[in-house]
């Protein structure tokens, strides 16, 4: 068994990407907007700024009240498609109860839609013309391809079914010739499918979901999950120990796929400022 290191390789990536910056004319520059008091948005936003400054993207994060309308919201989001000095914009979700998400997805630029969460970019990745991706699974991706992980060819399983990871993710997997199966809270027989896949991607958010009896000998285990187990303690959908000793590669939480997750949101960040400043 051998663990993914994703906190080494998303700081090598991100030391790339501070050398690409500092050879751009025109910095990157992203706009986060937090609506709310959400404790672990704060954490996330934080990070994410973080991020930025080590590679030279300039960031502001906008913090909003919870009371924030829906109108003001979008007015926002109007003000910052039309300036030309931000090149990503990014609203943390979740949003408050008063305020439609998918209208302020919808509200967002395609060009400037880093988190690739529009519809358009949607449609765009499904139809196999990814242009913005969202950063969770394109971050699993770049582990496969750090990793030398082949997916031509195998039977990977996706569990969970969200916009964020488990819809993109199977997408992606597909585009590398995978067979995937994309299961889900209601899935029946869901142990006996992770049986027999070769790759397994859990994004279904419950704590040590996945034992070592749901994964074949030498699979590879991608851990999506941030959860609290029952003594608060920070860990993944995998239980961790006892898979390690089935999996051939398997991510940690924390320090698998999280740091991954903001690299590529960054990524997406200078790539839009090159594409927008052509
Ligand atoms: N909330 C949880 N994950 C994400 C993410 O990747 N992007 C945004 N905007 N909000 C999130």
């Amino acid at each position: 068994m051998k663990i993914i290191d994703g906190k080494a390789l998303a700081a090598k990536l991100q030391e790339e990407l501070r050398v690409r910056v500092e050879g751009m004319a025109v910095k990157p520059a992203l706009m986060v907007i937090l609506v709310g008091d959400n404790s672990a948005s704060q954490v996330y936003v934080r990070n994410k700024a973080r991020a930025a400054e080590r590679i030279g993207i300039k960031s502001e994060t906008l913090f909003l009240p919870e009371s924030t309308s829906e109108a003001e919201l979008l007015n926002l989001i109007d003000k910052y498609n039309a300036d030309e000095q931000w090149h990503g914009i990014l609203v943390q979700l979740p949003l408050p109860a008063q305020i439609d998400e998918d209208k302020v997805l919808l509200a967002i630029d395609p060009n400037k839609d880093v988190d690739g969460f529009h519809p358009m970019n949607m449609g765009r990745l499904w139809t196999g013309q990814p242009v913005m991706v969202p950063s969770t699974p394109a971050g699993v991706m770049e582990m496969f391809k750090a990793y030398d992980i082949s997916l031509e060819g195998k039977q990977a399983v996706v569990l969970g079914r969200s916009n964020i990871v488990g819809k993109p993710m199977a997408q992606l997997m597909m585009d590398q010739n995978a067979t995937v199966t994309l299961c889900h809270s209601r899935t029946q027989g869901l142990k006996a499918i992770c049986q027999k896949a070769d790759i397994i991607v859990s994004a279904i958010g419950q704590a040590e979901f996945v034992k070592a009896d749901f994964v074949k000998e030498g699979a590879v285990v991608i851990d999506v999950g941030m959860n609290r187990n029952a003594e608060g303690k920070l860990c993944g959908d995998v239980a961790f120990d006892e898979v390690a000793e089935k999996a051939s590669l398997i991510t940690p939480v924390p320090g698998g796929v999280g740091p991954m997750t903001i690299t590529m949101l960054m990524k997406q960040t200078v790539t839009a400022c090159e594409r927008l400043t052509a």
